[in-house]
């Protein structure tokens, strides 16, 4: 499949204004995307586990306009005009133009929320994009004339907010999401996320994601920095090239439900995306005293009670502890009482694996 398949539907814009509203989540990576290509096309395979309450809630408002030459459109978090949110929204518009005939003929009104607190350092991008990916989606089927298959539907939202944000592309749907070529998964491809479509056990059903809120501060180093660092990096290519071995490794592992080889996986995936930003020139550490605290007291946790346990991380100091569902119990109850005292503020989320966004206008 090309971009080709994605190209703009003729659309009638005799409709002078309308609304649509979608909720679209998170998505916490299991084998991470870093490091990207022109036109976000990723360096290496990725797989995530879509995100079940961290979510964005967004309704475009659309009217028809008469200058058709410029994007026009405003953004509101909560009710507040967000300005600074301008340049990347113009950003993403530029890059998904080819994709729709539309977007010039309208002002849009953006309407935004997120489930979780604001600047809780979570990333908002996969949400966010791929929320607004779906809206705009929804605006050119109800431009067109021609009905819009859902697999193509999802394909194309898919497709679009992964020019917003490579990981977005993987928030469409759940439960497990795959984007990025390689040979383990088939109909895998760098242009959007497919759902996993090998057997999976029931150990992985409601799993578990509290995240830790390490630190809600301005991230110093932003992901696409991180990304663009890959290129020219020492350790680059086998990096690249492990992310296709462990996916490999992965397949087995979630058919079997085999979690003490499950967490080795993806602890080492976390460690190594940030040992990436370690030996990046320039190098940087997006880890804080009270990650590594974590980290610690989850591994003698789970030496001391062979409670299966993990950790994975994102692009920041945040902990998202991963934990089957049938010991959601005993664990929330450790991560109360020893790991919430390294949070910011005491604050965490609980979150689960989830199915992907829905409409709600
Ligand atoms: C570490 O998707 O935020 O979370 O494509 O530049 O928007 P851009 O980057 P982004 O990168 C996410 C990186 C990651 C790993 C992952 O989600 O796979």
């Amino acid at each position: 499949m090309t971009e080709e398949h994605f190209s703009a539907k003729p659309v009638s814009v005799t409709i002078q204004s309308g609304k649509v509203t979608w909720q679209s989540p998170s998505n916490i990576a299991l084998i991470k995307y870093w490091g990207k290509k022109a036109n976000q096309i990723p360096e290496n395979p990725s797989i995530s586990f879509t995100l079940n309450n961290c979510k964005t809630i967004t309704t475009v408002t659309y009217t028809l306009k008469d200058n058709k030459t410029d994007f026009d459109f405003d953004v509101f978090l909560d009710g507040d005009r967000k300005d600074d949110f301008k340049p990347k929204i113009t950003t993403f518009f530029k890059r998904v133009e080819a994709y729709f005939s539309f977007i010039k003929a309208f002002y849009f009104k953006i309407e935004t929320s997120n489930t979780f607190p604001h600047s809780s350092g979570i990333a908002s991008s996969a949400s966010g994009m791929s929320a607004l990916a779906l809206c705009l989606l929804s605006i050119e089927q109800s431009l067109s004339d021609s009905e819009t298959l859902d697999d193509y539907f999802k394909k194309k939202a898919s497709f679009i907010a992964r020019l917003g944000s490579g990981s977005a592309c993987r928030s469409i749907e759940g439960d497990l999401i795959v984007w990025g070529k390689n040979d383990v998964v088939d109909g895998s491809n760098d242009l959007f996320g497919v759902k996993y479509p090998y057997p999976v056990h029931e150990n992985f059903n409601g799993y578990q994601d509290t995240i830790l809120l390490v630190d809600k501060g301005e991230k110093q180093v932003s992901s696409t920095i991180g990304h663009n660092l890959m290129h020219d990096h020492p350790y680059a290519q086998n990096r690249f090239q492990q992310a296709h071995v462990n996916l490999k490794k992965l397949k087995p592992i979630l058919e079997s439900g085999d979690l003490t080889a499950f967490i080795e996986l993806i602890e080492s995936e976390a460690l190594t995306l940030h040992a990436m930003m370690m030996t990046s020139m320039p190098y940087f550490i997006l880890m804080k005293p009270n990650t590594l605290e974590i980290i610690n007291k989850i591994w003698a946790f789970r030496k001391q009670t062979g409670l299966p346990i993990g950790f994975t991380l994102d692009a920041g100091a945040n902990v998202h502890v991963l934990y089957p569902r049938k010991d959601g119990d005993e664990i929330l109850e450790f991560i109360k009482h020893e790991l919430v005292a390294y949070c910011q503020n005491g604050q965490y989320i609980c979150d689960q694996i989830g199915f992907g966004a829905n409409q709600l206008l």
